[in-house]
């Protein structure tokens, strides 16, 4: 048996009428970008996440950045994050010039752990971006009232958990800003590049509406920019899809809990750590290695076996050949964690369409594995 990393072919043919609907009515609009169809998903996105303002943009990582530009944030100044996370957290606050500062991820969730966030803030600290990693929300409550004490601003990068919660809170709650990417690979996927900012703050929106679009916001009438925006074909797709999320979030979910009922008693390696409570929408469904000089065999093994099982991520931010690249950059404390995750993670194949039957032949060659290495 074969199982793929990701469905999107399969998830295109199941909703092909509504998506080639959109991409027709773009089409026939005459408009293909800043028209009409963007305008819409934008207001079906803001009404999805219940933030007042929802901003189209190139891609998740320009989100982040845009962002940071947005609230004054560059050159000086610094912003804390965690180094196991996509390499474009980092990048972004990079890209405006700021200090990253890193600290260690929570030992379970592998979010940023809040209680290593004090140490690190210094006089030029400005902002806290945590990662809603692999689908769940960090602790939000906990870095919100560090942010709130010491001043600070909160951009939560939601590139892999977008239709997540933590049940008593919802994301952007209490932040500037939540940022997303809607590469094919995310939880809501275009066919392109994309990505989305969205904000209840009317000052961060006007802001970005101008610096995604050459400074304008007016024809012939500008101010300093960038050309950074969704264009209607990818809003379109996107349009078709958000009203399918929840049910592509819920079978995410089934299939993690085929996983785990599945792995449960697996002697080698750790399960991921669901927090009570949180809706978890299994971006990715990441074991660790307990010896993590055995992770790539695993990861040999399934691939032999016909499952395509990556590493999300399999090199630290600050293990990268170069690092920092003579760019500001600073770790606070042990950064333990974020390596252990590096060296022992393996991603399963997860996606919506996918079926019992390849669940459990996943299933099934990891527990082979496990057996043979416990
Ligand atoms: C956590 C995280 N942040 C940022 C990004 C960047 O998004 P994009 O690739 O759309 O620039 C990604 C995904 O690629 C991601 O997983």
């Amino acid at each position: 048996m074969k199982v793929e990393f990701y469905g999107h072919v399969q998830q295109y043919l199941n909703i092909k009428d509504e998506i080639d609907a959109k991409i027709n009515q773009v089409l026939m609009s005459g408009k293909f970008v800043l028209g009409p169809m963007g305008e819409q998903f934008e207001k079906e996105l803001a009404a999805f996440t219940g933030m007042k303002h929802a901003i189209g943009v190139g891609n998740g990582t320009d989100a982040i950045w845009l962002t940071l530009m947005a609230l004054g944030i560059g050159a000086g100044d610094e912003v804390i994050t965690h180094p196991n996370t996509f390499f474009a957290t980092a990048e972004a606050a990079w890209v405006v010039g700021a200090t990253v500062v890193f600290v260690d991820c929570d030992p379970k969730t592998r979010c940023i752990d809040p209680t290593k966030i004090e140490a690190a803030i210094t006089p030029r600290t400005k902002a806290i971006i945590p990662v809603h990693l692999y689908g769940q929300c960090a602790d939000m409550p906990a870095i919100w009232a560090i942010a709130e004490k010491h001043g600070l601003k909160v951009i939560e990068d939601n590139a892999q958990a977008i239709d997540a919660n933590g049940g008593t809170f919802r994301q952007g709650d209490r932040s500037a800003a939540v940022t997303t990417s809607f590469i094919i690979q995310k939880n809501l996927g275009c066919f392109g590049d994309g990505g989305a900012v969205y904000t209840n703050d009317p000052a961060i929106d006007a802001k970005i509406r101008k610096l995604r679009s050459h400074g304008s916001i007016k024809r012939d009438n500008h101010s300093f920019g960038f050309n950074s925006r969704l264009d209607d074909i990818q809003a379109g797709i996107l349009s078709a899809k958000l009203k399918h999320l929840p049910e592509y979030s819920n079978a995410r979910a089934k299939w993690a809990a085929q996983y785990t009922a599945g792995l449960k008693d697996c002697k080698a390696i750790t399960l991921p750590t669901a927090l009570p409570g949180y809706r978890h929408v299994w971006h990715l469904y990441a074991i660790e290695v307990k010896n993590a000089a055995k992770r790539n065999l695993l990861l040999a093994f399934l691939n032999k076996e016909g499952i395509d099982a990556k590493t999300h991520y399999s090199i630290a931010i600050h293990k990268q050949e170069g690092y920092p690249w003579g760019k500001s950059a600073r770790i606070v404390g042990s950064v333990a964690e974020a390596e252990k995750n590096a060296a022992s993670v393996v991603t399963l194949p997860m996606f919506p369409e996918l079926t019992a039957e390849q669940v459990n032949y996943v299933i099934a060659k990891v527990k082979e594995w496990d057996k043979a290495n416990a």
